[in-house]
């Protein structure tokens, strides 16, 4: 009884508090309903049990109850075969009316890309405390935004580069493991464009509980534009302020930063790959995507995400610092 109460309470408590478009109750792929509906099994044995069980020890506390005035010692029984046979066997049976679909739906959202057709194939890494999101068809490499079509099926190859963390996008799906030195694979699609929220569900430092991401989704049109954008960036500077700002870019920042279609190339290996950083919808993942989280973000790293791998350009001047953001905000 205890627990249902508590179940119900953590329902109530998660449906209220968290942002409208991180609702496990509110599935919009085809990975998150089906584990809402485990939830839902499950909840239905649960409560099933609890009624069933809360039930007898009622009824038996009131008619087993002493009478007043009778002191006698009541029948003593030890043991009952039948009813031992039934509490063991019962519980089995709802153990593996839960376990059976549980298990095969486990197996069925770890499927790996089929061999043939054009499956969309991203690998995820991800870093202490960022995500970088490859698709290797496509040569694209980007971060803390996973742009997906809907409708379709995509195929995640799960990777970290330091400790544990995990993938979670609470409407689409998830969680799972990124393991160091491990291949962790799992499969998502969303059912509507939209803007999902994501989160590392795994313990992993500092900033831990900033280690966010977003998955957006696009109709399938829209999509391929994304790729075709991405697959020839336009990063030249437009103006003067920008193209000072690129030449202070490549004095801080490009030994650890790659943009694609310009001469910033490091793999993007050790910090997220900038390229359409002025499309992205949050900075670090993080902050509103706007002039002043921009800055703070570049003077006082350590503030934002404590711990971040990212060094402080505070001691850049007021007009270098001016430049680079034109320049990083022009990226397209
Ligand atoms: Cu990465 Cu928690």
């Amino acid at each position: 009884a205890r627990f249902l109460t508590l179940t119900a309470l953590m329902v109530l408590v998660m449906a209220g508090c968290q942002e409208p478009t991180m609702s496990v109750l509110d599935p919009k792929g085809t990975v998150a309903e089906e584990q809402l509906s485990l939830i839902q099994l499950s909840v239905y044995i649960m409560t099933f049990v609890c009624v069933v069980v809360i039930g007898i020890f009622v009824y038996v506390l009131i008619r087993f109850r002493a009478k007043p005035g009778d002191n006698s010692i009541p029948e003593q029984v030890e043991g009952n075969m039948k009813l031992e046979i039934l509490w063991t066997v019962i519980p089995i049976i709802l153990l593996a009316i839960f376990a059976v679909p549980t298990v095969q739906k486990t197996f069925s959202l770890a499927e790996e890309a089929p061999a043939e057709g054009e499956p969309l194939r991203v690998k995820v890494t991800a870093h202490q405390y960022w995500w970088e999101f490859e698709y290797p068809d496509l040569g694209i490499t980007t971060a803390q935004e996973m742009v997906i079509p809907t409708g379709e099926r995509v195929y995640l190859e799960l990777e970290s580069k330091d400790v544990i963390h995990s993938f979670w996008v609470p409407k689409l799906a998830g969680k799972q493991d990124l393991v160091p030195g491990r291949t962790n694979t799992m499969w998502l699609d969303a059912k509507e464009p939209g803007v999902y929220a994501g989160r590392c569900a795994e313990l992993c430092g500092a900033s831990h509980a900033l280690m966010n991401f977003e998955v957006k989704a696009q109709e399938p049109q829209e999509f391929e534009q994304w790729v075709d954008e991405r697959q020839n960036p336009s990063s030249e500077p437009q103006n003067a302020q920008q193209e000072a700002g690129k030449e202070v870019f490549s004095q801080n920042c490009m030994s650890c930063h790659a943009i694609d279609g310009t001469a910033f190339k490091t793999k993007g290996e050790e910090a997220p790959n900038l390229t359409g950083f002025g499309h992205r919808e949050k900075i670090a993942g993080l902050l509103e995507f706007n002039d002043k989280n921009l800055e703070e973000w570049l003077k006082n790293p350590e503030d934002v995400k404590p711990g971040t791998y990212m060094p402080s350009f505070d001691y850049l001047s007021d007009e270098d610092m001016d430049n680079l953001k034109a320049y990083l905000k022009s990226l397209e």
